[in-house]
């Protein structure tokens, strides 16, 4: 029998240093005792499309991250109804024969964090939605799954949450509610859930602006951040008794899928893992 063939995997991003995969997968691994291995791979916006092409020489699949998460949808052979939906792909996983599959995880994975936090996460209760980029599709993605039945959403730029809403509410067969920038405090009267996917708060960027005086009793809050840990916002609903739940669970429930994909087990969430990457993340400060 000729000997079993390492199997590889990778992230690629613009720019990619900064990616906390390598040390999510590289725990797994030797966790799992595998052969294989997960490396970082900076590849240029105009460098996807031939990357993508010699993938299935080097690699079991790939993660993606920005900026490259919605034009590699279109560059796969077959994509998830899912990601399709959300307009992104965050996994793909090499077909037998060499076809490409894009899948979008961090829709799992935010869906994981959210159980996380038990009772307080009541899924079909109205949420609000704070930001409409790219992390906001997978957020609506999810909370539509999840038969979340009001989804307001709310953005600093209208024409961008004018797009945003038509694209998804067509995709997803669903009515998005849209909020005007100067009312979204207004709308935190009605909500169970707020969920911040914007990069405000952010280490290096200024807070999120959103007063949670309105904010309903018992509403859980949710940041996807996780550069700090805890943001100024999820500082202040902590303040104000309000359950929290923080992005870094989504960081490490979106990579499972894509483990299990490439690798062939089903790695587990665990604390251990947790305290790897808070460390690896308080090291890179
Ligand atoms: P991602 O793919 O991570 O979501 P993005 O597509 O650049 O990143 O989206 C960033 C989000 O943060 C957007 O909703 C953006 O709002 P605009 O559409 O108005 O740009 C939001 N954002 C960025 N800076 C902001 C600020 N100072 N105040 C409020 N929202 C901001």
């Amino acid at each position: 029998m000729p000997p079993e063939k390492t199997k590889r995997a990778c992230v690629i991003g613009w720019p990619v240093k900064h990616s906390r995969s390598p040390v999510i997968h590289g725990y797994w691994l030797k966790k799992y005792g595998l052969k294989g291995s997960y490396e970082a791979v900076a590849v240029p916006p105009d460098g996807l499309e031939k990357f993508l092409r010699g993938l299935p020489r080097d690699y079991a699949g790939c993660n993606i991250t920005l900026p490259h998460k919605e034009e590699a949808l279109g560059l796969m052979d077959e994509v998830d109804p899912l990601a399709r939906k959300a307009g992104a792909v965050n996994t793909v996983a090499v077909r037998p024969g060499g076809k490409l599959y894009g899948f979008n995880t961090d829709i799992h994975g935010f869906t994981r964090n959210l159980e996380s936090a038990g009772k307080a996460w009541q899924k079909k209760k109205p949420a609000l939605v704070v930001g409409a980029g790219g992390a906001s599709r997978a957020v609506v993605a999810a909370l539509v799954g999840a038969g979340c039945a009001t989804i307001y959403i709310t953005n600093r730029t209208p024409e961008r949450l004018r797009l945003l809403g038509e694209e998804l509410s067509a995709a997803f067969g669903v009515s998005l509610h849209l909020v005007g920038w100067h009312d979204r405090e207004d709308a935190l009267a009605t909500v169970d859930l707020v969920v911040n996917t914007t990069s405000q708060g952010m280490e290096g960027a200024p807070a999120l602006e959103l007063d949670l005086r309105k904010l309903k009793d018992g509403a859980l809050v949710a940041d996807l951040i996780y550069t700090p840990l805890e943001t100024p916002l999820l500082r202040e609903a902590v303040r104000r008794h309000h359950p929290t739940v923080g992005g870094l669970g989504m960081l490490l429930h979106q990579a499972a899928p894509g483990f299990e994909a490439w690798f062939g087990v089903k790695p587990e969430v665990d604390e251990e893992l947790r305290k790897v990457v808070e460390d690896d993340l308080a090291k890179a400060k």
